[in-house]
């Protein structure tokens, strides 16, 4: 009893617990809490095992310096309510405030400390410097958990440098990502067919490089999809578009015909005259997007011949909704795609913050879905075959 992972007897110890905890803000309220709902198992069990559980996390992306408008503090609230306890909240991360708060940790019972990023050792690119605020971190703990799947492929203090500095195991969310994503990469059923969308092609080269050879469909969607309408020649009016990727675009274009992977692309696209003015919303060709128009959304037509390609599979990943969700007029592609999804026989997986909460916002029942992953950036570094150093580091 009190055993966690390969800790040991955490009954009575404090655990430092690093967690994704970086979910939507509007006006101060959470809008999707399900980074902080995943992270409660972990949580639960060590303060059952009676561990005095300290949790870490970050927020946005403050200037190293506390910014009340990245405060965790709205956090600590929710996740209370989900453990049904209180969570005594650290005003800062490593200074009078969290030692006073952790000292006052019962066996059993939960703190959060405020924002790590609200330091700059945090995420400094200088190992001592992040050292010496790891060496704060680790002595408010006995041991440390890595459960913060979304940033294992950040070297940051809170994630990397801490775990050489406690005893440490990983976390059941963590390794139950991993697992998803060894499925995904090791030998996955085919048809394999991968959906990425989101807005920069630029965040997704290494993905659609790594799988050019691995997956049998690539559908693009999302604003990257202006980037390769270009490519092909066409104009794509005041949509976003990344000039200097269109070269690139170009390869993989000639490299998955080489390759026989189909690269799907939409055939029509929702267009307005601003962004998010869903009063002018209409549906054009691909081919013939007005000069004064951008597309916010990729159309019915391609958003029926998406979900024709991946019902078939038994295997899909999908990173990144079609156009811009939030918004009825422009969330329709995105909600074919998720229909779709979860219609497969077969193991499929959503990957990353802003579909994942594109999928509760539209009313989906996560359970319909495989799996939905808390980490896009990493779920996406984990695929091109790079090394996550917040995995790496517990091996050691
Ligand atoms: C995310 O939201 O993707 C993770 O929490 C990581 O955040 P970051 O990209 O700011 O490091
Ligand atoms: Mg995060």
């Amino acid at each position: 009893m009190g055993d966690y992972a390969n800790l040991g007897d955490v009954a009575g110890r404090r655990v430092l617990v690093r967690s994704d905890l970086n979910v939507p803000l509007k006006d101060g309220a959470i809008t999707d809490d399900g980074r902080i709902r995943a992270s409660v198992p972990t949580i639960r069990a060590l303060a059952e095992a009676g561990a005095r559980v300290v949790v870490t996390a970050h927020l946005g992306r403050p200037d190293g310096a506390p910014d009340p408008k990245y405060s965790l503090a709205p956090v600590a609230v929710r996740l209370g309510e989900l453990l049904g306890a209180p969570v005594a909240f650290a005003t800062d991360t490593v200074g009078a405030s969290a030692h006073e708060t952790v000292s006052g940790l019962a066996d059993g019972q939960v703190a959060l400390l405020e924002n790590v990023r609200f330091n700059a050792g945090e995420t400094s690119k200088d190992d001592a410097v992040r050292g010496a605020f790891a060496d704060e971190l680790a002595s408010l703990a006995d041991a440390f958990v890595s459960d913060g799947f979304g940033v294992v492929h950040r070297k940051q203090a809170s994630v990397y440098d801490v775990a050489q500095r406690l005893p440490h195991a990983m976390g059941g969310l963590v390794a139950a990502e991993i697992d998803v994503l060894r499925r995904l990469t090791a030998t996955p059923e085919r048809p394999y067919v991968v959906v990425l969308g989101g807005s920069k092609v630029s965040d997704k080269l290494g993905v659609i490089d790594n799988l050019l050879g691995k997956a049998d469909k690539l559908l693009i969607g999302g604003g990257m999809v202006f980037t390769f309408l270009k490519a092909q020649g066409h104009e794509v009016g005041k949509s976003l578009l990344e000039e200097d990727q269109i070269e690139t675009v170009l390869g993989y274009l000639q490299r998955a015909e080489q390759s026989g992977v189909e690269i799907l692309l939409p055939t029509d696209i929702v267009v307005a005259d601003s962004f998010g003015d869903e009063a002018s919303a209409r549906v054009v060709a691909a081919t013939e997007i007005p000069a004064e128009a951008l597309g916010l959304d990729i159309g019915p037509e391609s958003g029926a011949a998406f979900a024709d390609a991946v019902r078939p599979a038994r295997t899909v990943f999908w990173n990144g909704p079609m156009g811009v969700f939030e918004q009825p007029a422009f969330a329709e592609g995105t909600r074919a795609v998720a229909q779709a999804l979860t219609e497969i026989d077969g193991l499929s997986v959503v990957g990353g913050g802003d579909s994942a909460a594109a999928v509760r916002a539209l009313g989906f029942d996560e359970a319909a879905f495989g799996h939905i992953s808390t980490g896009g950036g990493a779920s996406l570094e984990y695929l091109e075959g790079k090394e996550l150093p917040g995995i790496t580091v517990l091996e050691g």
